[in-house]
């Protein structure tokens, strides 16, 4: 076996390391900007009210999602291997016990799911690339646009297609290691994404319904709040930046000693967050102005955009160049959500990369099916939460990603020693300090009140 202890005492990673501390940010920037900001965060906020929601998600990501994600990074350092080795590793050598263990492998299911889902509404994304390239969305009318979505999910061979294509590129990236290639592709398409939602912005500030899309996010109404829209967003709290399953984790086992932690996670919190603010900023002006619905539900975005796009100059080309670099946005996503099952493969079961990746890949495949029948032929199929994708979805993002983020910042906070911590984030100064009040407390004590209150 090979051996992954260093010299120095501390261990390096078997697969291969970042090549520097803006690789690792490009990486995890990556992985957390995707349909969460774009697809899914517009149409929850719609679906939970706007404004309160807005506000509790952006409150659970500061204090739940901050902590979790450092939390996640310093675990994966310190341990350097898939997280079910690392929390096993970890948990021992800090004295508890290797059932930590299960932590990750709870992470590897639930990216499993979410990528079953997630490779679906991809594979949306990239039928509007050739959709929007093909001028159908040119003058067309709120009704028209609309339609053309429902006919399109309606089809399920075709949403099948698009899904088992997404699913194909995302394996072939996977398989071919972590570095190469996905740094490129994040460094160019995190900055064109932005500066298309600016654009974007431009227009449905014009839209003479700003205000409207401005007040309905941004003005509270705890009235309508319900503690099942509490779990939502911080549900989507730990969805958008991709914590609570160890993905991030599986980063940080890359990560180079000497890059700081909270620098890192600031930074990627920041561009996530600001991503998903933005595009509420272009859809709600357009819902409110079209007479549409926000609570609309996983529509949302494909029966808002297009028809921005399709009034603007240039609208073609921009809608094109837009639903690429979503689908970009999602297949760098997706790279994150296999990342721990193909790491845990790799080292458990002693296969290549490749041979992991296409039997993790094969599984999600199936898997997603449901979620690709959820919006056709077993419209009606409704359980528990609605749809199989909707159970996916909420079981994941509301009961697996808490849960998880809870027990990694009790492993941080609590189970690791005070000195190992201070260790990997390089500090007992006031941001180090604050970091383990929330990672002892105020997260798990809030993640713990969320899922008891919505729960019960
Ligand atoms: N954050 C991703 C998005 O917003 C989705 C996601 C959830 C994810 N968990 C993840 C991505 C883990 C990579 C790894 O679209």
């Amino acid at each position: 076996m090979l051996s992954n202890q260093a010299g120095d005492g501390k261990r390096t990673s078997l697969h291969g390391h970042w090549s520097s501390r803006m690789a690792f940010i490009l990486a995890v920037t990556g992985s957390a900007v995707g349909l969460g900001n774009i697809w899914k965060f517009p149409y929850i906020a719609g679906q939970n009210g706007g404004g309160a929601f807005v506000l509790v998600y952006l409150v659970c990501v500061v204090v739940i999602g901050m902590p979790v994600m450092m939390s996640e990074i310093l675990i994966g350092r310190r341990g350097r291997r898939n997280p079910v080795a690392t929390m096993q590793l970890l948990g021992k050598e800090e004295g508890s016990s290797n059932k930590w263990g299960w932590v990750g492998g709870m992470g590897v299911i639930a990216g499993i799911l979410i990528l079953s889902y997630y490779s679906v509404i991809a594979g949306w994304t990239l039928a509007y690339v050739v959709k929007s390239a093909s001028g159908v969305f040119v003058d067309a009318s709120a009704a028209a646009v609309s339609d053309q979505f429902s006919g399109f999910v309606g089809d399920w061979r075709v949403v099948a297609l698009c899904h088992t294509l997404f699913m194909g590129l995302s394996v072939f990236v996977v398989a071919r290691g972590v570095e190469r290639g996905l740094e490129q592709a994040v460094r160019f398409m995190v900055p064109a994404l932005l500066l298309l939602m600016l654009v974007l912005l431009g227009y449905s500030i014009n839209s003479g319904f700003f205000d409207e899309g401005v007040a309905f996010m941004f003005t509270p109404d705890f009235e309508r709040l319900t503690w099942n829209s509490v779990l939502a967003a911080l549900g989507q709290a730990f969805f958008t930046l991709s914590i609570g399953m160890g993905a991030i984790m599986a980063y940080g086992a890359y990560l180079p000693e000497e890059t700081s932690i909270i620098g890192a996670s600031a930074a990627v919190v920041t561009a996530d967050t600001a991503i998903a603010i933005l595009a509420g900023l272009a859809i709600f002006p357009l819902v409110f102005a079209n007479g549409l619905n926000p609570a609309d539900g996983p529509g949302l975005v494909f029966d808002t955009l297009p028809l921005a796009f399709g009034q603007m100059p240039g609208g073609v080309f921009f809608s094109t160049v837009f639903f690429i670099l979503l689908s970009f946005a999602a297949w760098t996503s997706a790279i994150g959500l296999m990342e721990p099952a193909v790491a845990w493969i790799v080292e458990r079961f002693h296969k290549t990369r490749a041979q992991a990746t296409v039997a993790v890949g094969l599984l999600i495949w199936f898997i997603g099916l449901g979620s690709v029948l959820s919006f056709n032929v077993l419209a009606e199929f409704k359980f528990l939460a609605g749809t199989i994708f909707a159970n996916v979805d909420y079981l994941t993002s509301n009961i697996m990603l808490p849960l998880g983020g809870l027990l990694i910042t009790v492993f941080a906070g609590w189970v690791m020693c005070r000195n190992s911590t201070a260790d990997e984030l390089r500090g007992s100064g006031k941001l180090y300090k604050s970091w383990r009040l929330l990672a002892r407390f105020i997260a798990p004590i809030g993640i713990l009140l969320v899922l008891f209150n919505a729960v019960f």
